[in-house]
């Protein structure tokens, strides 16, 4: 268990990228002001430690991605952010200030599971979201037409949430984030469940709120190519710190150059190894439970050398792969596990 620790943090003495696991970041230029200053974050919950010294600053404009598999701990932290949690002990600031009443006031926040009321209207519920901060009449009334049009939610307006479709329920649980017009809007995997052309949608809107109301978004999602298409910088969160930082392509610099991936079976990677190693060329080796990934400046130049030698070894090669760095990649380095093998992990209640 995480001993409670109190920990001050003065204004504009965090800057860059706090703690060790953020110092990967290649990131030269710290940005002035950030919106969410975060030091040594411990929460746990009984018999489980799910966010252990959680550092991160996250800057101000744009949008921030929270990658991560399942369990690792970002819906933790925005549910810190946003109040719904407490601490065991670290700090954060939002905006510079301490967290309060207020500085929650500017915070909107579309969480992981859908929040508006199941049986309210579209257009009600974004009135009841309005009244819980003060937004009643014809401003809300205004507000909340302003958000249905701009969100393609026209004709649901007087539809009950219950019976939309699972795109436009996601839509809904966005707006009634952004009634308020928050300065900071906190997005939990907002296009998880949608379908190809209904998650791009998402995506535009999601871009146009940024880019018109200069207010700083943070994203969670699954989807590598969504975060690449949307954020400007990236915190790769795993088993509850942060394991990686930068811009999508800082972070894929860490990843090395260029991959080749073998699979086979029976697949005993281990006895492989050390002849890879020999080949001139082969820079890195990481040998997974799913194969062997092999980093080199000209990685299909290896392809026939690397073939022989799982031949030689009675190896029957079942995946061979040559690509370039993507941020799967990283996070596949910096933890020894895919996104999706560590999300079934989670589900077999590892982590
Ligand atoms: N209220 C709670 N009580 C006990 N354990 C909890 C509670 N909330 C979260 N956890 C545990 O904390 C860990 C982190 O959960 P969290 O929801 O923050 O992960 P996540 O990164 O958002 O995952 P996902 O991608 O699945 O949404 C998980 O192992 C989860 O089971
Ligand atoms: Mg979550």
């Amino acid at each position: 268990m995480a001993k409670r620790k109190n920990v001050e943090l003065p204004p504009g003495q965090i800057s860059g990228q706090a703690g060790p696991a953020a110092q990967p970041s290649p990131s030269p230029s710290a940005p002035s002001s950030y919106a969410v200053e975060a030091l040594e974050l411990v929460k746990t919950y009984p018999g489980k430690v799910t966010l252990f010294n959680f550092s991160l600053n996250i800057p101000e404009g744009g949008i921030f991605g929270l990658l991560g598999p399942n369990g690792a701990g970002k819906s933790t932290f925005i549910r810190i952010l946003s109040g719904l949690e407490k601490e065991d002990s670290g700090a954060f600031r939002i905006f510079g200030q301490r967290p309060s009443a207020e500085s929650r006031r500017r915070i909107g926040v579309a969480p992981q599971e859908n929040c508006f009321h199941p049986l309210l209207t579209c257009m009600e519920n974004l009135l009841y979201y309005g009244a819980l901060y003060g937004i009643t009449g014809k401003k809300a009334k205004e507000r909340a037409q302003e958000l249905i049009n701009q969100l393609g939610l026209a004709d649901k307006k007087n539809v009950q949430a219950s019976f939309m479709s699972g795109g436009m329920k996601r839509r809904l649980n966005l707006a009634c984030a952004l009634m308020h017009e928050p300065r900071l809007i906190i997005l939990d995997e907002p296009t998880t469940g949608l379908d190809p052309s209904t998650r791009r949608q998402l995506w535009e809107t999601v871009t146009r709120i940024a880019a018109t109301t200069n207010a700083t978004v943070i994203l969670t999602t699954h989807y590598m190519e969504e975060a690449e298409a949307l954020c400007g910088k990236i915190a790769f969160v795993n088993k509850g710190q942060v394991a990686a930082y930068g811009t999508p392509r800082e972070l894929k610099r860490l990843a090395g150059r260029e991959l080749l991936k073998m699979k086979s079976v029976p697949g005993e990677y281990a006895k492989l190894e050390p002849l890879i190693k020999k080949l001139p060329g082969a820079e890195t080796i990481t040998v997974t439970e799913h194969g062997i990934v092999v980093e080199a400046e000209d990685a299909a130049a290896l392809v026939s050398a690397v073939t022989q030698i799982f031949m030689d070894n009675s190896e029957k090669i079942i995946e061979l792969s040559v690509s370039r760095p993507s941020l799967e990649d990283v996070f596949l380095k910096l933890t020894g596990a895919q996104l999706k093998e560590a999300t079934k992990n989670e589900a077999a209640g590892g982590n």
